[in-house]
């Protein structure tokens, strides 16, 4: 293990420093989460499972304003069969990670039977992949995992990008070596520094005690991008256990798929440029690599889209409305014309509302079913009692 100078000074020598684009100057409003001053008593870390001693590092002169807020290093050994698991956040945030159910009692965590249905593959022109080897249902668990490493947002603006750096790095490099191995057997995009190529190549958006966090789960980020995908994912906070199920039936032999852009309905120029800003890849989905017509076709249907359902959504609380139903079916059909499937679930919900209305009380409960069904898949089956 080499000391914080060594370690500074080697990732000054290798990284150079690189300007942070300039942030808003505008008054500065503490977020409650980041205006409790740190406390730097044992009292802390007494009863807390640390493999290691936190380490700390304050904001950059840039962000004086901060200047009591710490961002820490915390790492464990004991966390998902051994592979550990390293966080990077405020004393307060770690304490709400920390006091889960899935961290505190990890044997209450969902599992999924040992036999996955599905292999890693390498896919020509697409790298590691996940592939079904069997026939996975609509609705069924493909996967579940943890995360190994988890970083808050807020140490990405804060902290000098040499401190950003160094505590992940120390995040790493105290992970049990199955830990480290997941981590970095990820995809790289070759943005610079190793693992901050890792993080922003595989991250994902999460927040926990309601601060924003970017998390890595190892298995997850194995999931290729595809614009019709085929699978979507949810995040139980409390199990602290990321759950990836089935859009729609999966062959065997079919790559399983994810859409890294967060808002389906967006045009092909656009989510061409999400993807390459944002993931260093051409895109090169079914979508994106069809002909000419196809892209055009699938651009106006997305226009179409996305001006029904603003005036669905926007329209649906006043008083002269639109013909909901019809709408609502016109809108259930473009997106199956479309090939997208999750952005249908809050159509069924709301065609359940307004067949209802409409006194069609057969229509009302098939919507009010197929939105039950899809939202227990979405975010987990214990949300909704019959
Ligand atoms: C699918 O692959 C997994 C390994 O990821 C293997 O354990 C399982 O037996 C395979 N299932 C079938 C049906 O081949
Ligand atoms: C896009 O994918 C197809 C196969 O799906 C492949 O033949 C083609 O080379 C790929 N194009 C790029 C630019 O990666
Ligand atoms: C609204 O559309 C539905 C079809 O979804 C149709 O049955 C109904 O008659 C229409 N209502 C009005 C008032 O136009």
């Amino acid at each position: 293990m080499f000391s914080l100078p060594l370690l500074t000074a080697w990732l000054l020598s290798t990284y150079p420093l690189t300007v942070h684009a300039s942030t808003c100057p505008t008054k500065p409003v503490l977020p409650p989460w980041l205006s409790s001053p740190w406390t730097e008593s044992a009292e802390i870390l007494e009863n807390r499972p640390w493999t290691y001693e936190p380490e700390c590092v304050g904001p950059s002169w840039k962000h004086a304003e901060f200047k009591d807020v710490r961002f820490c290093v915390f790492t464990t050994a004991h966390f998902h069969e051994g592979r550990g698991l390293a966080v990077i956040t405020t004393p307060d945030a770690a304490d709400s990670i920390f006091l889960s159910t899935g961290f505190m009692a990890p044997e209450s965590r969902p599992r999924l039977p040992d036999v996955p249905a599905w292999e890693e593959k390498n896919l020509p022109g697409r790298g590691m992949a996940l592939v079904a080897n069997r026939t996975i249902k609509t609705g069924e668990i493909i996967l579940m995992d943890q995360p190994v490493l988890i970083v808050v947002r807020e140490a990405y603006r804060l902290l000098t990008e040499v401190d950003q750096e160094m505590l992940q790095w120390k995040a790493l490099l105290r992970l049990p070596e199955a830990g480290r191995k997941a981590a970095r057997g990820l995809a790289k995009a070759g943005l610079g520094d190793e693992i901050m190529d890792v993080m922003q190549t595989n991250g994902f958006a999460q927040a926990y005690g309601g601060v924003g966090h970017v998390h890595l789960v190892p298995q997850g980020a194995r999931i290729n991008h595809d614009c019709r995908p085929n699978a979507y994912y949810r995040y139980d906070e409390d199990m602290m256990t990321h759950v990836v199920w089935a859009l729609r039936d999966i062959e065997a032999g079919e790559e399983i798929t994810h859409s890294y852009i967060h808002d389906p309905d967006v045009p092909s120029q656009k989510r061409k440029q999400v993807l390459r800003d944002t993931w260093a890849f051409e895109c090169n989905c079914s979508i994106c690599g069809a002909s000419k017509n196809k892209v055009e076709e699938s651009d106006q249907r997305l226009e179409i889209i996305r001006r029904q359902k603003d005036r669905l959504f926007i329209s649906a609380g006043e008083q002269k409305k639109p013909n909901m139903t019809a709408s609502i079916e016109e809108l259930l059909q473009l997106y199956d014309d479309e090939g997208l499937i999750f952005p249908k679930i809050e159509l069924f919900e709301l065609g359940a509302y307004a067949y209802g209305q409409m006194g069609k009380e057969e229509m009302a409960m098939k919507y009010a079913h197929r939105a039950k069904q899809w939202w227990n898949w979405a975010v987990g089956s214990s949300v909704f009692v019959d």
